[in-house]
């Protein structure tokens, strides 16, 4: 399929905007601009966003159809509490998120950068708490027959705890009760991919808190994914894909009355004293 490079010379005010902002230089410009390469297209749409006029169209998308710049009124100071004040949340309300607001966040999701915009990160994701609930079961069942056979790596010992802490006391430190999970997973093989799922997940938490969704990172849930392969099928997650991170999210049941006050990140500005 074709990229549909397309300009329409009525707008055209022959900038060259798009020929110096395309990442890998495949615009060139007589009269006005055109396609030299498609074959090396990102398709990250930058020539549609950086053009003054909207006279340029790709990938079949109408550029009146973008969020244009004066439409956003985003207060950079609000943005840098909002950042502090998030934290991570350990318990959930039951009520489940509608199907409107999972929507919502996967498209803010798949605004995340990914390398080489290769938007390979495949995301998936509970509806309903019991779907939650009967995953977990399932999990904690593999793991039952897992540790039958002996093997469990040292490293990984901390998992019979959260079992026990699930099966003698019905404490889910895996998921925090949490109403719903979403699991990133990309196709093996593809350089710097599992960061991408990483960032994606990290788009996805900021969007989420900004709804009153509260989330956790689930380590714990990463590393049953690495013991027990049958959690993949179970979820149906494409054979290819390996797991990136999994997240627990919902609303949560613990209110943060003000921030947090971490240090500054051991870091060093070179050419500043
Ligand atoms: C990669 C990663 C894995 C994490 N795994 C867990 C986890 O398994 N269980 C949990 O309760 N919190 C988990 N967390 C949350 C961290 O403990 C939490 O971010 C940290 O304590 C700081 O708290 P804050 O997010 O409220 O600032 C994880 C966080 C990250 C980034
Ligand atoms: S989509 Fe990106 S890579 Fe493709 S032509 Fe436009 S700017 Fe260049
Ligand atoms: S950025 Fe828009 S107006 Fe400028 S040359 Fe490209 S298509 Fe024409």
């Amino acid at each position: 399929m074709g990229i549909n490079f397309k300009i329409d010379e009525n707008l055209c005010i022959g900038c060259k905007k798009c020929v110096t902002d395309c990442p890998v230089s495949i615009i060139g410009f007589d009269k006005v601009p055109f396609m030299k390469d498609e074959t090396h297209c990102l398709k990250c749409q930058h020539c549609l966003a950086v053009c003054p006029t909207g006279a340029l169209s790709i990938l079949g998308k109408d550029p009146k159809n973008s969020i244009s710049a004066d439409m956003i009124n985003l207060d950079s100071s609000e943005l840098e509490k909002f950042i502090k004040f998030r934290r991570t949340v350990r318990k959930f309300k039951d009520n489940e998120l509608s199907e409107e607001t999972l929507n919502k966040l996967i498209e803010a999701t798949s605004y995340a950068p990914s390398g080489h915009n290769s938007k390979k990160t495949f995301l998936t994701i509970t509806a309903s708490k019991l779907e939650t609930d009967n995953f977990l079961a399932f999990m904690m069942r593999e793991f039952e027959i897992y540790l039958k056979s002996n093997t469990l790596p040292d490293a990984y010992s901390f998992l019979k705890y959260v079992h026990y802490q699930y099966k003698k006391k019905g404490d889910d430190v895996t998921f925090r009760g949490a109403p719903h999970i979403i699991v990133t997973s990309i196709p093996k093989g593809l350089t710097i991919s599992y960061v991408d799922t990483i960032i994606a997940l990290s788009y996805f938490e900021i969007y989420a808190n900004s709804l009153g969704v509260g989330t956790v990172w689930s380590g714990i849930g990463r590393y049953f994914f690495e013991i027990l392969p049958n959690l993949k099928d179970y979820l149906k997650i494409p054979e290819e894909n390996s797991i990136g991170y999994v997240m627990a999210f919902g609303i949560p049941d613990v209110r943060y009355y003000r921030t947090v006050q971490h240090e500054k990140l051991n870091h060093k500005i070179l050419g500043l004293k």
